[in-house]
């Protein structure tokens, strides 16, 4: 692959959005200016499951400021009802509490909200299927774990090598349900007007894909894709709760059919977010490793237990990454589903690579000290020369070059392997390392549009997303790179279906899969109309495959460290320093680099120490909906926290060089703070989060 050569790019701009968003003039998806607006208030079901016999929606509707009432009687049919979460109000059953049942229409979101409240349910209760175990006798295979990688792998043979080998672990590792928080909750603007030519659809959206909004949702309500318009211009946070749409965009075009042509604003609250807009599943993860005395693996099994839901599947890739992190003759991976009367997980930061890894390392760690080798010379033991499941060569693994560089910057060479040696008074002081990793991928279906303009700027289209992400900027800076112009030369519209078609924010995909459009898009730009072009000159062009991914196994690396400092009489936790040392290809702006590595580190002390949605077992709702239950990390958690990265271009991934960064650093994280307590301790909690009572 050719690369675009460098100029903007590694340049640190500050965010081109900065501001209007420092301005209050970056309107996010609840502010955007329309004519008479309405609010929209759910009501949601208080059973866990059953039915719907009566909706009194007589009190709400006397309500002054009440426009209408939607309820699972009489809302307006979908056209298609295939997706057991977007299918709301089409009948009266209920799959889990906090369901969506209905809907107030009104002048203020006050009203609304008092309105919903007055609505009077009647319920037909049934027995709810609630409890997340590893031994109930319902757990089911699924037919593959997204995205579409087999669900069970079994290389060698697994229990010839585990009974022959000279060290085994044996441990069970368990994480919890978790929710995305982004700061913005997911809100809406729906705007249905009938026309001559059928209705004309917009959604103002807070999403990590306006396209990926319409594709699904225009089935949904009868609608050829033109018919709806979604705009996502700003995005405040999305994580990936926000990378398809949920059924509050259902609830406000349903909504918006019954609001006279008047727009329909919701802005979900944060207790609602905790039922609605999917959670990372709990896990249950068995790990059984068999090595050598010197710590060169022969066995490796990966056994994962997680949630879905009865109303749609979504199966999570837990342990896909055991499939390729290190070299193992003889390994197996499963995965195992509990389908429970519950809202459906989703995706949050690194689904699959987060939990799963978390186990996978501390496993790892479990081993080193069994063999008494140092955890970093046991990965570097373990090293393979290709990927394991498919024998393709990296595209660039690094993986070894992180933990030295890691080891040198943490000063590791000073640590005694023993654990609980340090301590500071009633401190007990320990360090910790393990492995990242997350898969480069590129999304199919991206295009761009260059046009030269009067002004003698590029105008540069793709209907992209800036989840918070700093997406403005760096594909600024790509354009400018892949045309040869500096940065003010180009003009950047994204976030708009009326922009060529563009992939979800998701998998860590967006830059390479909108940068390689926008690139593909620049050489066909001076191919046809040279250096020189004329005012109006332009081209769309759809980015074509990558030749390299059926070559090449494209994933990116790191190496986390961590030093915690635990109470000896509290058990409190603290992690006065953290480091991660990543492969992740050219770094396209730094500073967002930095940003979006350091985050997703600090979400990993959040899941090793604070993050947990604890559900109420009879009803299977979150009770922790809020952030004063539910614990996220704050600046008060947070010690010295450094992202370096190898500065590797990689020439197989796309034209920038680049690999997505902005979910590798949660990934290992968590499992590097645990390794960190046990060395403090001496005690190896396997159950997340680390609660200062799993150490006394
Ligand atoms: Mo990311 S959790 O795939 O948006």
């Amino acid at each position: 692959m050719t690369l675009i050569e460098a100029a903007a790019m590694g340049t640190s701009p500050t965010r081109l959005d900065g501001p209007a968003k420092v301005t209050g003039t970056a309107p996010y998806a609840f502010e955007h200016q329309v004519d008479q607006p309405t609010y929209l208030h759910p009501v949601q079901a208080t059973i866990a499951r059953g039915r719907v016999s009566a909706m009194d929606v007589s009190a709400a509707t006397r309500l002054d400021g009440a426009v209408a009432v939607l309820t699972v009687f009489d809302a307006p049919k979908l056209a298609d009802t295939s997706d057991g979460e977007l299918t709301i109000l089409q009948d009266n059953d209920v799959h889990f509490r906090g369901q969506l049942i209905g809907a107030v229409i009104a002048e203020t979101p006050e009203i609304a909200r008092h309105a919903a409240s007055l609505v009077e349910v009647t319920y037909q209760r049934q027995q709810a299927e609630v409890e997340f175990r590893g031994d109930r006798a319902d757990l089911y295979a699924p037919e593959e774990v997204s995205s579409s990688f087999p669900t069970d792998t079994d290389v060698g043979d697994l229990d010839a090598a585990l009974a022959a080998a000279e060290v085994t672990i044996d441990q069970t590792y368990i994480t919890p349900i978790e929710h995305n928080n982004p700061l913005e909750p997911h809100a809406c603007i729906a705007v249905w007007q009938e026309g001559d030519d059928g209705p004309r659809v917009t959604l103002y959206d807070s999403t990590q894909g306006v396209h990926t909004v319409r594709t699904t949702l225009a089935p949904l309500f009868g609608l050829e894709p033109h018919q709806l318009r979604v705009i996502a211009p700003h995005v405040g946070g999305g994580f990936g709760a926000k990378g398809a749409p949920h059924a509050h965009n259902v609830l406000a075009l349903l909504a918006a059919q019954r609001s006279g042509g008047r727009p329909v604003k919701l802005a979900l609250t944060r207790q609602q977010m905790f039922a609605l807009v999917g959670y990372r599943t709990p896990t249950i993860q068995r790990i059984r490793l068999g090595a050598d005395r010197n710590g060169k693996l022969t066995a490796l099994a990966h056994d994962v237990i997680e949630q879905t839901s009865r109303i749609k599947e979504f199966a999570e890739q837990t342990a896909v990454s055991s499939r390729m992190m290190y070299r193992v003759p003889n390994r197996r991976t499963s995965h195992r589903l509990a389908a429970l009367d519950v809202p459906v997980p989703f995706w949050m930061r690194a689904p699959g690579e987060a939990p799963g890894m978390f186990a996978a390392e501390v496993a790892m760690d479990e081993l080193a000290v069994a063999c008494a080798i140092d955890p970093i010379e046991l990965r570097i033991r373990n090293e393979p020369d290709a990927d394991p499941e498919s024998g393709q060569p990296w595209s660039g693994r690094h993986l070894i070059e992180c933990l030295r560089r890691g080891a040198a910057e943490f000063d590791w060479a000073a640590r005694d392997p023993a654990p609980g040696v340090r301590r500071s008074g009633e401190w007990l002081i320990g360090t910790g390392v393990a492995a990242s990793t997350y898969p480069a991928t590129e999304s199919p279906g991206n295009a761009a549009r260059i046009e030269f303009t009067a002004d003698h700027s590029y105008l540069v289209q793709i209907g992209a997303a800036d989840i918070g992400t700093g997406t403005w900027t760096s594909l600024t800076q790509i354009a400018a790179d892949a045309l040869g112009c500096a940065t003010d030369a180009i003009r950047l519209e994204i976030g708009d279906t009326d922009l060529p078609a563009a992939s979800v924010a998701g998998g860590s995909s967006g830059i390479t899969s909108w940068g390689t459009a926008i690139v593909t898009a620049a050489r066909a730009f001076r191919d046809k109309h040279g250096i020189a072009p004329t005012p109006g000159a332009d081209v769309t062009v759809e980015s074509a495959e990558n030749p390299d991914t059926d070559h090449f196994a494209m994933h990116s690396f790191g190496a986390q460290f961590a030093e915690t400092w635990v109470n000896r009489d509290t058990g409190e936790i603290r992690v006065p320093r953290m480091l991660g040392v990543f492969s992740i290809g050219r770094a396209i702006n730094p500073r967002m680099l930095r940003s979006q590595l350091i985050g997703g580190m600090t979400w990993g002390l959040s899941m090793a120490l604070h993050e947990e949605s604890v559900r109420d077992p009879r009803y299977g709702h979150v009770v922790t909906q809020d952030l004063a239950t539910y614990h996220v990390s704050s600046h008060a958690d947070i010690g010295t926290i450094e992202a370096l990265w190898l500065d590797d271009p990689d020439p197989h991934t796309n034209p920038m060089g680049s690999r997505g960064a902005g979910e590798i650093g949660i990934v290992g994280a968590a499992a590097a703070i645990t390794n960190a307590i046990h060395h403090a301790t001496g005690t190896r909690p396997r159950t997340l989060p680390i609660t200062p009572d799993h150490l006394l």
